[in-house]
């Protein structure tokens, strides 16, 4: 047995002398999973301990973390909106960053009881949708994915919905798929630029799936594709939603407008960058 002040001292360390910025804090959410305990359990006045085979188990997770490995991937789970969601290194982590889409759908249409039909084109765990349809519980919706992988772990993360037969996973190609019939459309397509490789964190680079990240065009390409799609599909009325990159409003406020797009709005993130544009098809 080995006391949780003694791990956190071990782990604080380890973390730190590898570049960790958050070693406390790291060490203290791996320890709380490991003893599925809260914040008040771990400052709990009598002492704590992990076992043999948990101090075994902090140990592999400090080991992964040293290498860089991310610390969702390493618990499985990421938290997104007001859940928590299941992750593994075949779907994005989802960030913070994302929730902008989310908030902007809720002042877009502000009646929750609305029965709308919602589709999410690059759904990776699920994050957006399932976000969505919690807030609207009269309404349906279809992530899709390329991904056979990252569809496995959004039909995971179904169960956060308590009525889950409103929804659909699909494996399908967001450039060709079929989206006359929705009014709402959200997409946090790959938008890296593929040259911006070497100036990224390790965490992101060596981890995360390259296919959910980078995209060829200078990171429009999704975007001009997707565009192209939903204009050929044209539905009058129909919102949509991108997630963008720093530096990516203009290029793909102009693809929307070139497509018959009336924009409606582009939101900043709390970084003061503009990161979520709405449009609305003309
Ligand atoms: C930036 S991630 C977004 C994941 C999730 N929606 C989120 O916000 O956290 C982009 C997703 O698009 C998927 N993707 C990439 N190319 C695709 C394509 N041509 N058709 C469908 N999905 C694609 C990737 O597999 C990845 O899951």
């Amino acid at each position: 047995m080995i006391a949780v002040r003694e791990a956190l001292s071990i782990g604080r360390k380890q973390l730190a002398k590898e570049g960790v910025k958050n070693s406390l804090f790291e060490t203290k959410l791996l320890i709380k999973n490991i003893l599925k305990i809260s914040d008040a359990g771990l400052i709990s006045t009598s002492e704590v301990f992990l076992s043999e085979s948990q101090f075994k188990i902090f140990q592999s997770f400090l080991e992964r973390r040293k290498k860089s490995e991310p610390i969702a991937y390493i618990l499985n789970k990421k938290e997104f909106w007001k859940d928590s969601f299941y992750v593994n290194s075949s779907t994005l982590i989802p960030r913070p960053d994302s929730e902008i889409i989310i908030e902007t759908v809720l002042n877009l249409i502000p009646n929750k009881d609305e029965k709308l039909k919602f589709a999410d084109l690059g759904t990776g765990s699920g994050c957006l949708i399932i976000s969505l349809l919690k807030e609207y519980k009269y309404s349906e919706g279809v992530g899709i994915d390329n991904s056979e992988e990252a569809i496995k772990v959004a039909e995971k993360n179904k169960s956060i919905l308590s009525n889950n037969r409103r929804l659909r996973f699909k494996v399908a190609d967001f450039s060709m798929f079929k989206t006359t019939e929705f009014d709402v459309i959200v997409c946090n397509p790959p938008y890296v630029n593929k040259n911006d490789i070497n100036n990224m964190q390790k965490d992101v680079a060596n981890y995360e799936p390259h296919q959910a990240i980078f995209a060829a065009e200078e990171g429009f390409i999704y975007y001009k594709n997707v565009i192209h799609n939903l204009n050929k599909n044209h539905k009058c009325g129909q919102k949509v939603l991108f997630e963008i990159g720093l530096g990516q409003a203009e290029v793909v406020s102009n693809l929307l407008k070139n497509n018959d797009f009336k924009l409606i709005r582009i939101e900043d993130d709390i970084s003061g960058i503009p990161r979520c544009i709405t449009a609305e098809k003309i």
